[in-house]
């Protein structure tokens, strides 16, 4: 489609103390946030954070009490046309047709957006061959999985190739293999030069695609950076050496690049200590011990993980503690302020979804949405994600714990 603009902004999306409440729900305290042109932002949070409120403000399809927002250089208030003739929807209402096929589907759209019938057609191919979708084509939409109908929603997105994508929890409630599918559409995208917001529960998501990360949590920005700057900024690093021999004087030779005591094992050669910040620390820390003489067989240093970032963030409880403690899986009480932490690190993991145990990979975080079912229509999840939201977060703020003062990472 045709931009109304002359010129691509720095910033595809900027938006300023967007505030948004629902009747004496806050679903937005004052967010900002900013997305340089081809570049992804993952705006991670539990339910209810106020993840969708964002992307609906943004789309034009929710006016926000206050703030301000710009998308592709056009208002979203006051230029909304211009705005959605520059934007690409995964929308959770979307509008697809259960009782046309995958094809028909994504023809329609293009023709009522305008293309010729030859280009709608071709451009349906195109897109179906490169979501996968060519074997399913001629199946009606009732007859999807709940991946392949995910990425007939994203197609749906593309038709008019718009320069700027919202992804609002595309993988939620995909089983793994279907996560890694979407993962891998989601990069050919970006490697397009679409500018992309992706919402997400999953922190790994969020390490894999975004470029950059805010992290929300009850409609305000906890913090933001990418995913190397938030895990340098949480406890949780920390450094181990391994001498050739035992040195007494290693651990003073150490202390100026640690933040906390030097813990040395019995037999003298193993040292560990926890770090703040680890860029480039391994080769200072070599190079200090090398001027004292001492030689080194093994520097490691262990970064934090997402999981770790959040918790440190928001002081709350692992899911596996939640799992693991008073309640039971998947409580009715559903806090969903929990976070939901993998039991591998970098395996799939979720913030909040439903205190269910279980290897995170394999968990659904579509339980605290009402139904969950892989094969669930993605029209279902809109509605079901506000309910939960509404529903649990006044267990949520009860268990809110003040989150540490952590320096966050600046824009
Ligand atoms: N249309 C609405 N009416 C009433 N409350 C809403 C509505 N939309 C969202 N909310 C509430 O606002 C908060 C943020 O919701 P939402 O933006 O859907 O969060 P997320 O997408 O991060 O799960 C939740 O408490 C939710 O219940
Ligand atoms: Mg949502």
């Amino acid at each position: 489609m045709t931009h109304s603009m002359t010129e691509t902004p720095a910033l595809m999306i900027d938006a300023h103390g967007l505030r948004k409440s629902f009747g004496s729900t806050v679903a937005l305290d004052g967010i900002d946030l900013e997305v340089p042109c081809g570049s992804i932002l993952g705006v991670l949070g539990p339910n209810g954070a106020g993840k969708t409120t964002a992307v609906r403000i943004l789309t034009t399809l929710t006016i926000p009490d206050a703030g301000s927002a710009h998308v592709a250089g056009h208002d979203v208030v006051r230029e909304a046309a211009a705005v959605q003739r520059n934007i690409g929807v995964t929308a959770q209402d979307a509008t697809l047709d259960e009782i046309l096929t995958g094809r028909e589907n994504l023809t329609m759209i293009g023709r009522l957006s305008g293309l010729p019938r030859t280009q709608a057609n071709d451009r349906t191919s195109t897109l179906l061959a490169q979501f996968d979708l060519t074997d399913a084509a001629d199946r009606l939409l009732k007859e999807y999985s709940g991946g392949m109908r995910r990425r007939l929603d994203l197609a749906a997105g593309l038709v008019t190739r718009p320069p700027v994508l919202f992804l609002d929890e595309p993988t939620t409630g995909l089983d793994p293999t279907s996560r890694a599918r979407m993962w891998e559409v989601i990069r050919e995208l970006v490697a397009d030069g679409v500018t992309l917001l992706l919402t997400t529960q999953y922190l790994d998501e969020a390490d894999e695609l975004a470029d950059r990360i805010v992290v929300i949590d009850h409609g305000r920005v906890i913090a933001n950076g990418t995913a190397a700057e938030l895990k340098a900024q949480t406890p949780g690093a920390r450094l181990e050496v391994t001498l050739s021999e035992p040195r007494a004087d290693a651990p003073a030779a150490l202390a100026p690049f640690v933040a906390g005591p030097v813990h040395v094992s019995h037999d003298g050669r193993r040292l560990r200590a926890p770090v703040r910040g680890t860029s480039g620390l391994a080769t200072t820390v070599v190079r200090a011990l090398d001027q004292a003489a001492i030689t080194v067989d093994d520097v490691e240093l262990h970064q934090p993980s997402l999981d770790d970032v959040f918790f440190a963030l928001t002081g709350h409880p692992t899911g596996e503690q939640v799992a693991g403690g008073e309640r039971g899986t998947g409580s009715p009480t559903g806090d969903e302020r929990a976070v939901g932490v993998a039991g591998q690190r970098g395996s799939s993991s979720s913030i909040g979804a439903d205190g269910a145990g279980g290897p995170a990979g394999q968990r659904r975080a579509g339980l605290a949405e009402g139904g969950g079912s892989d094969d669930r229509p993605a029209g279902d999840e809109g509605a079901g994600d506000q309910g939960a939201g509404g529903q649990a977060r006044p267990t949520g703020r009860d268990t809110q714990q003040q989150a540490p003062d952590l320096e966050v990472a600046r824009l």
